[in-house]
């Protein structure tokens, strides 16, 4: 079933179907031109994938707000999947069952309850440790380094360990159910990644419990002691939230660094001046964001038919929402394909919009703030030393493996 999905999907990419070229092989490398293919054809493009896509920001930015447009699972729009979706037999998916593609009332009520850890409060309680854990890791890199192994995919899960309570000892086990799962946010490709995120996902979940009782007995400030401690939640509430504190968290934090990087090595003047005044580190942040965001595009579904720029969307067809081809629509933002930290048009779609803009942006923000200006104040000539490997991934972009090399500067 898999070989005759892509197979289809290839032949439809001959065809110059954008919808197929965003399953080609080819879109993990560069998927923009895909994005801009969908923008020429129309601000609503059907594709014979049985889906629409849109990379225009008016449009995007119209259908997150509202309510008649509902998430469905990022997974739904592989060829494979969509088949078993629609069919109603979902695959395992930890965030298929999480407020990330959950309507209100459900949404609203999950939402809520882990809404305070990311208020401003919640976050200016958190630099500090934030900063000393990017210390931490970059004491530890001398020499050549990947900078998202060794680094970049350290920082964010330790972040999101401390969130949830995670002991210490329990780190190294936590990073790899983080990578496992991330296969959740793309729809697993293929038998293997399925059973990864299968086996993962067990073991994560037993974890959980270990952690849930141990959190009973000794509470702490963290968001499972606060979640064990109201009579509300259920286990499947509990586990499905934590998990997607996992899943949205970490992998998209990773990419963003990795991606924030590539994008200073690649701009002698963005480096030169954020080495002079670590501050511009969130400008840099903002503009790769919009530029070369981690998360690319999202997926919504009408809940009755609708007519839609022009076009007749029946209800339940997946809507592909490209953030990333939002992100450079002209309409919007000037010179778009130019990384110009100091522009003035902040409005990109990186975080998504309406019920569902992440939670986490603030926090995302911070660590990758962090990250840029620990790594260029040590290392003002950090450059690349090898071959980039990309992500094989749709929905997020970034380095899998990123060699750096640059002479320690303090
Ligand atoms: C939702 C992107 C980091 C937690 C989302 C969505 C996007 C996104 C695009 C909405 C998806 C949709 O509309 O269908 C990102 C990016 C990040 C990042 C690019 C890093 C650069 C984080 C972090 C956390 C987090 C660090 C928390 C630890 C969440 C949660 C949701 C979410 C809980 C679901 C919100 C809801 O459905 O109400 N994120 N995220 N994210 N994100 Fe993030």
């Amino acid at each position: 079933l898999l070989l005759l999905g892509r197979l289809i999907v290839r032949f439809e990419a001959l065809r110059g179907d954008p919808g197929a070229r965003l399953f080609g092989t080819a879109v993990s490398r560069d998927p923009y031109p895909v994005y801009e293919a969908v923008r020429a054809k129309g601000e609503l493009v059907h594709s014979s994938m049985r889906l629409f896509m849109t990379s225009s920001h008016a449009l995007c930015d119209r259908i997150l707000r509202d309510p008649v447009f509902e998430a469905v699972p990022a997974g739904a729009l592989s060829p494979v999947d969509v088949a078993e979706w629609r069919e109603g037999r979902r695959l395992v998916n930890p965030v298929d069952e999480s407020f990330l593609v959950l309507s209100p009332p459900d949404h609203t009520r999950l939402r809520r309850m882990v809404a305070p850890w990311f208020t401003p409060r919640g976050l200016r309680a958190r630099a500090e440790f934030v900063d000393r854990v990017v210390d931490e890791y970059l004491d530890r890199v001398d020499g050549p380094f990947d900078l998202v192994g060794d680094f970049a995919a350290r920082v964010p899960v330790r972040v999101i360990a401390d969130l949830l309570g995670v002991p210490d000892d329990d780190h190294d086990a936590f990073d790899r159910w983080g990578a496992a799962m991330v296969v959740a946010l793309d729809g697993a490709q293929d038998m293997k990644e399925l059973r990864t995120l299968r086996d993962g996902l067990a073991e994560f979940e037993a974890f959980l419990d270990d952690l849930i009782a141990r959190r009973r007995r000794e509470p702490g400030e963290d968001v499972v002691s606060a979640l064990v401690g109201r009579g509300d939640v259920d286990r499947r509430d509990l586990i499905a939230t934590t998990e997607l504190l996992l899943v949205a968290g970490f992998e998209t934090t990773v990419n963003l660094i990795g991606n924030a990087v590539l994008a200073v090595v690649a701009h002698p003047e963005v480096r030169e001046r954020l080495v002079a005044e670590p501050s511009f580190a969130d400008a840099v942040v903002e503009e790769t964001l919009r530029m070369d965001p981690p998360v690319q595009y999202t997926v919504r579904a009408p809940n009755t038919t609708v007519r839609l720029a022009g076009t007749t969307v029946p209800k339940g067809t997946p809507i592909a929402l490209l953030l990333a081809g939002a992100n450079r629509d002209p309409a919007v933002f000037a010179d778009p394909h130019t990384f110009r930290p100091d522009r003035p048009e902040r409005e990109h779609l990186a975080f998504s919009g309406g019920i569902h803009y992440c939670l986490g942006a603030g926090l995302a923000r911070m660590e990758a703030a962090a990250a840029l200006r620990g790594l260029f104040g040590r290392f003002p000539d950090l450059r690349v030393a090898g071959r980039v490997r990309r992500r094989q991934s749709r929905v997020l972009r970034g380095a899998a493996r990123l060699p750096v090399a640059g002479g320690r500067h303090t």
